[in-house]
């Protein structure tokens, strides 16, 4: 081909302009730029770049470093997740023509100038997370997004209620709070958004959460092996890095920023008969009665819409429900709590209370041109207060003191995404936000989150000293401080079971460690040996919440046949027996962060095998059980046991560690591990939280070569007295070197429910002679009276151990001065 003169010009003018803005311009991509002023003021480093960027990097703790990004000079820093405090911190700032370096107790952050990257190092100089350089932090429009550089193996954890396996590297996730019914094991984005994830990489863990609630974008590597990434379509890059040798610690440091969750009514943590919906108050009685009739344990009864009349909130079905308070009174004497549901839609009908009320205080979300926001949903056509102002808050508020008045004791928010009927919610309706008015974009995903808060604060007031129960659907992080979160509306297939159990953990890795999932599915009918397994399971979630749709087949205990109603009474009567055990693991919860539900990878974080897609249900309950959940109709499943040893808790058979393992299955027994040196107290079988269980408290130890603690802790389960130091704690140690367990004495002033202490030791020599503070103690083999309430019914006949398991007991009094034993 021959060119003119001409054309060859205007190529050579083309080309040279496509390779500037190929080589120099960003086009729609606005860079950070480099820095061109630094200001240090003790723990706090202002930047800002030649490009307009206004940054600030302040020492928030000495392991937790807050950095905040625009392209404006940075604003109020309002958030609705964070309630923590920056800590005085040693920190020791300096700078250089390149670099500014923030040094810690616990590590360096090094800022480089040209562009603005910053880089976070071990104090001994190994790379914890570090911006990748030549894309650090950008924008397009409003959106907003830092890269970091993917370091060698580096995995990713945590991000809240997510689909996907337990490693997520490789994979995107949106934060966008959806009404997701019937969802696929790989649907995003679910009901609640949590944006804080863990990397982990050799033999380091840093945790990131990025504070920012307008619609974010998490990239982990997805089909790319250069970085990864997370962004908001609005807002500020707003983010905390956090950094602690040991991953559970993260999770403390994380929940010291977005608060921690209260202590639980003790009767939220017993069995939970829901259904989509119990009607008339006939059937709900029909429904207490017959839990008590076939003696399974349960504290609560949760109403679900069909309560109201045509679906309008703070009003009861007159034809249903005749008389609400003397039904709950009578639930009350039968050891039940009621749950009601409540929906924030409120229906547009004149002369409808609510309605009525909600206008005049004029707290209903808006449009721009101050026309209310109208969705429908099942009540019909709806307005939906404004949570995120105090003025909706308030309102609210007074509202549910309808409920209090007729002895109602939790609160379930559901459909706060905000669910409509279409979904699709414009982005031009208006949002408080509490004196920082926003528009739908960024006042979404919190939504849920001040729902449950003034759900939370009413309750409180209304009942000042009786801790409510609150679960939501939709959440952002820092719901935790409120409410329990469950997973919605699951399908009764085995693969949403394993989903739902990974959808825990990642939650109860994301300081949300109150969490349910609907146990047998919400859509469709499980199989028998699915129902069987999903309630085993549901034992050893935090929220132990049956549910299911309105059309599916009941989901009671009883509904499976009587071989499996058995299996669903020894598994719930297992929960009553550990009560104590899983109140003092809510108190650690309340303290910590720590979660119930615990994915290996907190414990033992640097091992592949717990990534690896064949094990990654496996979780810890608490820190003493081992859980391993499989599909039904296993005969065979392999198991991964971690560094340590297990005893098979049916048989006492000892597992050791590191090593995979093909276990056979029965559908009569979750498979259920015990750690070596687990320290475990039970109480006697009771068949609601208000039954007082025997004066002897069983603490079982199991033999072991590591040492292990346990806070035991006690209160009256329901009031706020314990802040006034009406609560019985101590330690509990097991010391395998020294060969002795140790009672700590007693911290606080609330008398024990136990007078005498039953020691169950596990594995021990059987010729141990066990000496209380130096006096023999007389011990008797008790294996069966530990076994039988466990496995009472199985086809094989009561367990038998294994040859040689060990169990003895003695019974010694419940003394709060210190006790040593020996052995
Ligand atoms: C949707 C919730 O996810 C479900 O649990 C409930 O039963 C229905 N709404 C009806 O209220």
């Amino acid at each position: 081909m021959k060119f003119t003169c001409k054309q060859l010009a205007s190529t050579l003018v083309l080309s040279a302009l496509s390779f500037a803005s190929f080589g120099q311009g960003n086009g729609p991509v606005h860079q950070v730029g480099n820095v061109s002023d630094v200001k240090i003021n003790g723990q706090v480093v202002d930047l800002t770049t030649d490009n307009n960027g206004h940054i600030q990097v302040s020492v928030y703790s000495p392991t937790v470093v807050h950095v905040r990004m625009d392209k404006k000079p940075l604003g109020e820093n309002f958030s609705y997740a964070v309630v923590g405090k920056p800590k005085q911190a040693q920190a020791n700032i300096t700078q250089s023509n390149s670099e500014v370096t923030i040094t810690t107790d616990s590590l360096v952050a090094r800022i480089s100038k040209n562009p603005f990257a910053v880089a976070f190092f071990t104090k001994d100089g190994k790379v914890i997370n570090q911006d990748e350089k030549g894309l650090t932090t950008s924008w397009i429009g409003e959106e907003v997004t830092t890269y970091k550089h993917m370091q060698e193996g580096e995995r990713f954890i945590g991000l809240g209620e997510k689909t996907g396996g337990l490693d997520r590297r490789g994979n995107g996730y949106t934060n966008w709070n959806t009404d997701a019914y019937g969802y696929s094991t790989g649907q995003d984005p679910l009901y609640a958004t949590i944006p804080f994830y863990v990397g982990i990489h050799n033999g380091l863990n840093y945790g990131i959460f990025f504070d920012n609630s307008y619609q974010s974008d998490f990239n982990f590597g997805a089909s790319n092996n250069r970085f990864s990434s997370f962004g908001a379509q609005g807002g500020e890059m707003d983010y905390y890095f956090i950094y602690h040798t040991k991953l559970a610690d993260i999770i403390t440091s994380y929940t010291d920023i977005t608060g921690r969750m209260d202590l639980p009514p003790l009767w939220s943590l017993g069995y939970q008969q829901n259904r989509y919906s119990y009607y008339p108050d006939t059937e709900v009685m029909r429904i207490a009665q017959t839990l008590r009739e076939k003696k399974i344990p349960a504290d609560g009864i949760t109403l679900d819409i069909h309560y109201m009349d045509a679906y309008k909130l703070f009003t009861w079905d007159k034809s249903r429900f005749p008389n609400p308070a003397e039904m709950n009174k009578k639930l009350e004497n039968m050891g039940f709590k009621t749950t009601v549901i409540v929906d924030p839609g409120i229906k547009v009908e004149e002369n409808y209370g609510a309605y009525e009320r909600g206008k005049q205080s004029d707290i209903f979300l808006k449009y721009t041109d101050g026309e209310y926001y109208t969705g429908q949903v099942w009540p019909g056509w709806t307005h939906f207060p404004d949570f995120t102002g105090d003025a909706g808050r308030e309102w609210w508020k007074k509202e549910i003191k309808f409920f209090s008045e007729t002895g109602v004791d939790g609160f379930w928010n559901d459909m706060n995404e905000i669910a409509t009927w279409g979904q699709k919610m414009p982005n031009n309706v208006l949002f408080q936000y509490d004196g920082h008015l926003t528009s739908h974009k960024e006042g979404r995903n919190v939504y849920g989150l001040q729902m449950a808060r003034a759900s939370y604060e009413g309750a409180r007031e209304h009942q000042p000293n009786q801790r409510p129960f609150l679960l939501s659907r939709a959440g952002f992080s820092g719901s935790q401080r409120y409410t329990a979160i469950w997973t919605g509306d699951n399908r009764s297939e085995d693969s949403h079971m394993l989903l739902g159990i990974r959808l825990l953990n990642s939650m109860g890795v994301s300081g949300i460690p109150f969490s349910a999932m609907d146990i047998g599915g919400f859509t469709g009918n499980p199989s028998i040996g699915l129902y069987a397994r999903w309630i085993q399971l549901g034992a050893f979630t935090p929220y132990f919440r049956n549910h299911t749709g309105v059309n599916s087949k009941s989901s009671e205990p009883w509904a499976y046949g009587e071989e499996v109603t058995e299996i669903s009474r020894n598994f719930i009567n297992l929960r009553y027996r550990l009560m104590p055990y899983i109140y003092s693991n809510f108190y650690l919860a309340s303290q910590t962060g720590q979660p119930l539900m615990r994915t290996l990878a907190i414990d033992y974080t640097h091992d592949p095998k717990v990534y690896n897609g064949e094990f990654d249900t496996q979780f810890q309950f608490g820190k003493a059980f081992l859980i391993m959940p499989f599909e039904s109709g296993k005969n065979y499943g392999k198991v991964y046991f971690p560094q340590g040893k297990w005893y098979n808790l049916y048989t006492g058979e000892v597992e050791t560690g590191n090593r995979e393992e093909i276990i056979p299955i029965s559908y009569h027994r979750l498979p259920i591990y015990v750690k070596e040196s687990s320290i475990i107290p039970m109480q006697s079988l009771v068949q609601s939280t208000s039954e007082k269980p025997t004066d002897t408290l069983t603490v079982h130890i199991y033999k072991g070569d590591v040492n292990n603690s346990f806070v035991y802790y006690e209160d009256d389960g329901k009031s706020y007295e314990y802040q006034k130091g009406a609560y019985y704690k101590r330690n509990i140690n097991y010391d395998a070197r020294r060969k002795t367990i140790t009672f700590d004495k007693v911290e606080g002033n609330y008398n024990s429910n136990f007078k005498n202490i039953k020691v169950m030791l596990h594995g021990f020599d059987d010729k141990a002679k066990v000496k209380l503070n130096g006096k023999t103690q007389k011990s008797q083999q008790d294996f069966a009276s530990f076994i039988d309430p466990i496995s009472r019914f199985d086809p094989q006949g009561v367990s038998n151990p294994r040859e040689g398991y060990n169990v003895q007991s003695f019974v010694i009094k419940n003394d709060s001065d210190k006790m040593t034993l020996s052995y």
